[in-house]
C-alpha cells in the first residue's frame, strides 16, 4: 500500500476539511436514493451460537439460510465475555489515541500488509477511504510480528490475544457447522484451511463534516473464508448490498457480525455468498471497528469441494489462495470485481 495521510490528523487540524482525494465521484456517493428501505422482513439473520454448539438442527438450518440468502448474520450467545469485547475496543481506542509519532513507529511498509496506515492504496489518483487502520496477523501465534504491535500500551497485547483466541473458538464452531451443511464431516472445512490463519483490521473512522461525499470503506467483499466484525454498539455504519441497494446493519450490543468470504463462496461452488459491503461516516462521533478474518494457508486450493459439485456444474476454478491474494492486493477495492479471477 502507498503511504497516505492520517485522516484522524486531517480532522484534528481542521474538522471541516474534506480533501479532494476523499471526495467520491457522484455515482459512488452514499446518497439516500441508493438505500434500501428496510421493513420487518428484511432483517439480517440472528444466529444463536449456543444452539449451534448444542447441535440443534433448526439453528443449523437457519445458518444455512443465512449463508445462502444473506451472506451475513449476527451471532449472539457466542460466549465471548462482555469484558473481552470491551477490552478489545478499549485497546483499539488507546492505539488511535497515541500521538501520531508513536503510531508511525508501527507504520505499514510499502511492501507489507501489516501495520498502521491504509490498505489497498495502489495509485496517487484513486479515491481514499475516510479511515485509518492497523492491520495485524494474529493466528497462529507464531505468525505474529510484534514490531507492529504497540508495546508501550499496557494491555493492548493481552486484549488482542484474548479476543483473537475467542474468535478462533467461535470460527471453528461456525466453520464446523458450515462443513456439515456442505455435506462434509464437521472438521473437514477446518482441515481444508491447511493452517487456519487469522488477521485483524482495526479501524478508526473519524467524524466527517460531509458524510454524503465520502466512504469509511469502499464496497468490497472479504477475501478469506469467514469474517467477524466487532462494531460500536450505537453507531450504524456498516451496510450490505441487498436487493441492489444498501441495507444498514443495525448493531446489536455485544453481538458479532459474521460474513461469508470469497473463499467459502468458491469452496461451496457459489451456494454460499460473499456479499459486498461498505462503511459510511457520520458528523457526530468517531467510530472504531475490528474486522477479524479467517484465512486458509497460502498454498491451499480454493476451488469447489467435491460434495458441492455432485449435482451442480463447477463454477470456480482450482487456484491457490496465494494467487488470489496476490491478484487482489494490487487492485483497488471494487465491490465483487475481484471474484471474477476465481471463475
Ligand atoms: C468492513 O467489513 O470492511 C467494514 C467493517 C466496519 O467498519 O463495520
Ligand atoms: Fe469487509
Amino acid at each position: 500500500s502507498l503511504p497516505v495521510p492520517s485522516v484522524q490528523e486531517i480532522v484534528r487540524n481542521d474538522s471541516e476539511c474534506v480533501p479532494e482525494r476523499y471526495i467520491l465521484d457522484y455515482e459512488d456517493r452514499p446518497i439516500d436514493s441508493t438505500f434500501y428501505a428496510p421493513n420487518v422482513f428484511d432483517e439480517i439473520p440472528i444466529i444463536d451460537y449456543s444452539l449451534l454448539a448444542n447441535g440443534e438442527e433448526d439453528e443449523l438450518n437457519k445458518l444455512d439460510f443465512a449463508c445462502k440468502e444473506w451472506g451475513f448474520f449476527q451471532i449472539i450467545n457466542h460466549g465471548v465475555t462482555v469484558e473481552v469485547l470491551h477490552n478489545m475496543k478499549t485497546a483499539v481506542e488507546a492505539f488511535f489515541d497515541l500521538p501520531l509519532e508513536e503510531k508511525k513507529k508501527h507504520a505499514m511498509a510499502e511492501n507489507d500488509i501489516q501495520g498502521y496506515g491504509q490498505a489497498y492504496v495502489v495509485s496517487e489518483h484513486q479515491k481514499l477511504n475516510w479511515c485509518d487502520l492497523i492491520f495485524l496477523i494474529t493466528q497462529p501465534p507464531e505468525c505474529r510480528n510484534f514490531k507492529y504491535w504497540p508495546s508501550t500500551l499496557q494491555s493492548f497485547k493481552e486484549a488482542v490475544e484474548e479476543y483473537s483466541e475467542e474468535i478462533q473458538r467461535v470460527s471453528e464452531e461456525v466453520l464446523g457447522c458450515i462443513s456439515l451443511l456442505m455435506g462434509m464431516d464437521k472438521h473437514d472445512l477446518k482441515k481444508l484451511h491447511g493452517v487456519m490463519k487469522q488477521s485483524m483490521r482495526m479501524n478508526y473512522y473519524p467524524r466527517c463534516s460531509r458524510p454524503d461525499l465520502v466512504l469509511g470503506v469502499s464496497p468490497h467483499s472479504d477475501k478469506g473464508s469467514i469474517s467477524f466484525v466487532l462494531q460500536d454498539d450505537e453507531i450504524t455504519a456498516l451496510q450490505i448490498k441487498y436487493k441492489e441497494r444498501w441495507l444498514p446493519v443495525k448493531p446489536i450490543p455485544n453481538a458479532l457480525v459474521v460474513n461469508v468470504g470469497d473463499v467459502i463462496e468458491a469452496w461451496s461452488n457459489g451456494v454460499y455468498k460473499s456479499i459486498e459491503h461498505r462503511a459510511v461516516t457520520n458528523t457526530k462521533k468517531a467510530r472504531i471497528s475490528v474486522g477479524t478474518f479467517v484465512l486458509p494457508n497460502e498454498q491451499v486450493l480454493i476451488g469447489p469441494v467435491e460434495s458441492m459439485m455432485i449435482d451442480r456444474p463447477r463454477l470456480y476454478r482450482d487456484i491457490k489462495f496465494l494467487d488470489y491474494v496476490r491478484y487482489s492486493l494490487n487492485k483497488e477495492m471494487d465491490g465483487k470485481a475481484h471474484t471474477h479471477f476465481l471463475k
